[in-house]
């Protein structure tokens, strides 16, 4: 926006130029005419650019006022982007009692690995939402089965899994939120297509989904649980390339590999606040106009 606002005023100043340039010789002429009409015709053109200098002149503050309304109306924008994300992964986290923690975490993971990918834009901003509403659909699973702490039954574990078609229907229709749905809809698709709930495989499961995944696991294993201590990276990474080829794309396996001692040390001792200022770097980074 503030290249908008610079470009504004190099135009004008340009215009504003040009007609100081086209002023002076009509001046000149106009100075120097002898008949008659030549020094009427003279004196209309320069009144025509006199007052379009003097309508530039008005309309510069007008215009450089407009231009600073965009930029702050954007930075509302960008604002409510930020504070509704957070306040729905939130929400999502503590219907199974997670802090907020988690979903920073894996938004700010997977926008490492995706950077590393080359994504961007547009994609870059549905991989950020997608990560924070990944189990929007767990709002609709019964406490009962949410907070079990002992192994599913069979019947539990299948209404667990329409936390990801609940999930969708979540975003479904709502506004920017829906760009996070390939990630919501994916999250649990595997490589090799034992996942669920569409049992897609390979590069059928969309991008996005597939570097959530290796975020999403690479968290919970380097994560504190009741019934575990958090794994070193190395345990971590051991683990996720035992899977790669099966439960993770092996492409970004590899790439993950090379970032995943950085990512570790910098986010998974974060406490939420270093977490939630990490990850506000990364949306402001790339949902800024
Ligand atoms: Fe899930």
């Amino acid at each position: 926006m503030q290249a908008f606002n610079r470009r504004v005023a190099w135009r004008m100043a340009s215009v504003s130029l040009l007609l100081a340039v086209l002023a002076a010789p009509l001046a000149w002429m106009l100075v120097h005419a002898h008949d008659e009409v030549a020094a009427a015709a003279l004196s209309a053109a320069a009144l025509v650019v006199l007052v379009a200098l003097l309508c530039g002149a008005a309309l510069y503050p007008i215009v450089i006022r407009l231009s600073a309304d965009n930029e702050r109306k954007a930075q509302e924008v960008l604002e409510s982007h930020i504070s509704m994300m957070e306040a729905l992964g939130r929400a999502i986290a503590k219907r199974d009692s997670d802090s907020g923690a988690h979903n920073f975490r894996v938004a700010w993971i997977s926008a490492t690995l995706g950077e590393s990918m080359g994504l961007a834009g547009s994609k870059m901003q549905e991989l950020i939402a997608g990560s924070f509403l990944h189990d929007a659909g767990k709002i609709g699973i019964p406490d009962s089965i949410l907070l079990k702490p002992g192994k599913l039954t069979p019947e539990e574990m299948a209404i667990m899994r329409t936390h990801v078609a609940m999930g969708e229907e979540i975003v479904t229709g709502a506004g920017w939120l829906e760009g996070g749905k390939e990630v919501v809809a994916c999250h649990h698709e595997k490589w090799d297509g034992s996942g669920y709930p569409r049992r897609l495989a390979g590069d059928a499961i969309p991008l996005v989904a597939r570097i959530f995944a290796i975020a999403d696991v690479f968290d919970a294993l380097c994560s504190r649980r009741p019934y575990k201590e958090p794994f070193p990276v190395e345990l971590a990474m051991e683990i996720l390339h035992q899977s790669s080829g099966t439960h993770f794309d092996p492409s970004l396996i590899l790439e993950f590999t090379h970032l995943s001692k950085h990512i570790h040390a910098t986010v998974m001792n974060a406490s939420e606040d270093e977490a939630r200022a990490l990850m506000e770097t990364m949306v402001r980074k790339h949902f800024a106009a």
